[in-house]
């Protein structure tokens, strides 16, 4: 892409899992990589945004020049990215943020005892959507990892989170998506949408910040 189309633009991106705890040493998390997020990072740099990368615990390597914020957990994420909310004009949520979490957090390691165990688990608030109902909101970028349906239900987030956008993929397809460098999505706005062929993530990555700096250019006209 041309280089400078996010040019004195600030993106913020969340990426990877969260970790939420059940005892000092136990936790619940996914399989999220990250590298759908980093690869966004290191594409909004080389468009010419500061980037921040709000990042879950994950093993791979930061992109050089981002500013790299480690959280743990879905609530450490959110306050992460309530700090930079007035200072960003687009945010891209990529994270894979745990829905819900351990209603209460053992001090102590959990002792074996019966056969089974109970955890009941409470909601965890939702990042992208807290982002995109503030008041001074960026434009709001999210993900949809669907197993069916995919382009109906991600444009039902796209709606009910309040989204700029929405990059839906399928996560049934063991060729693509989770974990995978690769990756095949559609794109959803209110009045368009667009699909991409499975190719890598890093590709992906630039033709998606591509299409975001035309859809933010739009949107900022209006
Ligand atoms: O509702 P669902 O988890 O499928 O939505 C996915 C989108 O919402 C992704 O962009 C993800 O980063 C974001 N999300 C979030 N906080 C949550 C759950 C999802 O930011 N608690």
């Amino acid at each position: 892409f041309e280089s400078g189309i996010l040019a004195g633009l600030h993106l913020v991106v969340t990426a990877g899992p969260t970790r939420e705890a059940i005892d000092p040493v136990r936790y619940i998390s996914n399989h999220s990589s990250g590298k759908m997020g980093y690869a966004i990072a290191a594409a909004a740099r080389d468009a010419g945004a500061r980037v921040t990368l709000i990042s879950g615990p994950v093993t791979i390597q930061a992109p050089e020049r981002v500013n790299l914020e480690k959280v743990e957990s879905a609530r450490d994420m959110l306050e992460a990215a309530l700090e930079h909310i007035s200072s960003c004009q687009i945010f891209v949520a990529a994270a894979a943020v745990a829905d819900y979490r351990p209603l209460n957090v053992a001090n102590q390691k959990i002792k074996k005892s019966g056969d089974s165990m109970d955890l009941t688990m409470i909601k965890n608030p939702d990042v992208v959507a807290t982002v995109a109902q503030h008041e001074q909101r960026p434009f709001t970028v999210g993900f949809a990892a669907e197993t069916q349906a995919v382009e109906d239900y991600a444009r039902g987030k796209l709606e009910n989170k309040n989204l700029d956008m929405i990059v839906a993929n399928d996560v049934s397809r063991d060729d693509i998506g989770f974990n995978s460098d690769h990756n095949a999505a559609t794109v959803l706005w209110s009045d368009g949408q667009q699909s991409f062929d499975s190719m890598s993530k890093d590709t992906m990555a630039r033709q998606l910040i591509e299409l975001i700096a035309h859809r933010y250019q739009q949107y900022t006209k209006k």
